[in-house]
């Protein structure tokens, strides 16, 4: 127990990717949003991922903030300000993408709802450091899960092979950028003295959380379409989630690397996925250069 009750040290790993802000600036066709993706069912999962991403990433941005003065690092200080501006554009694409949905699923509801209980939680324990530092535990919890769910995205990147291109540079650029922050909320954590125990208690409510929020949206929008009680229909959902391509069967094993103490996102390098995408992706990794090329 002692061990886990220990902070660890922060920022280790230096070897890293860069975190450039990129703007893809998508525009949604409203017409194919309803099933971009391979099916109407398959489709719905990120219909019901995406509303919970705009106020997630205040939140994960506002708690990430709130400990800006008591770091001195002037390197994790960079890195604070490029996730806060990764994640807002994230904000802003998936506004888009919610709204472009909502002609066809209720997005700007569940955002709405969202929105409602993340803003709750903040006025709730942001008073103090100790609710700040919660605040911020859970960030570093749902970083980790996000950042799970970008590997696979990107490990399964054929699954966007034939699907409208700005569909797939959002949920790909997304998931690459997800990859390239994956460690500043937990250094920051570590960094103000954060603990590891409470640290893995966090990891695991916040998981139930995102995982209850997440079949609770997919229920939403499969009630719009009348599918609600199909078997048949959730049966299409578990297989896509748990078996083909099955992401949060093979996130699994990373995933509970979270539980040891001491755990660092880069103990996993995963950069190779970020290359894979730029040579795929070449407009959005464009606008990667021309970002480098203006600094
Ligand atoms: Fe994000
Ligand atoms: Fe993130």
């Amino acid at each position: 127990m002692n061990n886990v009750s220990q902070t660890a040290p922060s920022r280790p790993h230096t070897d890293r990717p860069q975190i450039p802000v990129r703007r893809p600036g998508l525009e949604y066709p409203v017409d194919r949003a309803r099933r971009w993706l391979h099916g109407r069912v398959t489709t719905l999962v990120a219909h019901a991922l995406s509303p919970l991403f705009p106020a997630g990433e205040r939140f994960f941005i506002k708690s990430v903030m709130a400990f800006a003065d008591e770091v001195k690092d002037p390197q994790l200080r960079h890195e604070m300000r490029q996730f806060a501006a990764q994640e807002a554009v994230h904000t802003h694409e998936h506004q888009k993408y919610d709204e472009t949905v909502d002609h066809h699923y209720p997005t700007a509801f569940l955002e709405a709802q969202t929105a409602e209980i993340l803003d709750q939680l903040w006025e709730r324990v942001s008073g103090t450091r100790r609710g700040r530092r919660f605040a911020l535990a859970m960030t570093v919890a749902l970083e980790h899960f996000t950042a799970l769910l970008g590997e696979q995205s990107l490990e399964h990147i054929d699954i966007y092979d034939g699907v409208d291109p700005q569909f797939a540079e959002l949920w790909t650029w997304h998931a690459a950028e997800e990859i390239e922050h994956k460690a500043v909320a937990i250094d920051v954590y570590r960094h103000i003295g954060g603990g590891e125990l409470e640290r893995m208690i966090v990891q695991a409510t916040a998981t139930g959380g995102i995982l209850f929020a997440m079949f609770m949206n997919i229920a939403v929008c499969m009630a719009r379409d009348g599918i609600v009680f199909q078997p048949r229909a959730w049966a299409e959902v578990l297989r896509f989630l748990f078996i083909d391509p099955g992401p949060l069967t093979k996130a699994v094993p990373h995933y509970l690397d979270a539980y040891k103490p001491g755990f660092h996102p880069w103990d996993h390098d995963n950069r190779d996925l970020i290359e894979k995408w730029e040579a795929r992706y070449p407009r959005v990794a464009e606008a990667r250069r021309q970002q480098r090329s203006a600094q």
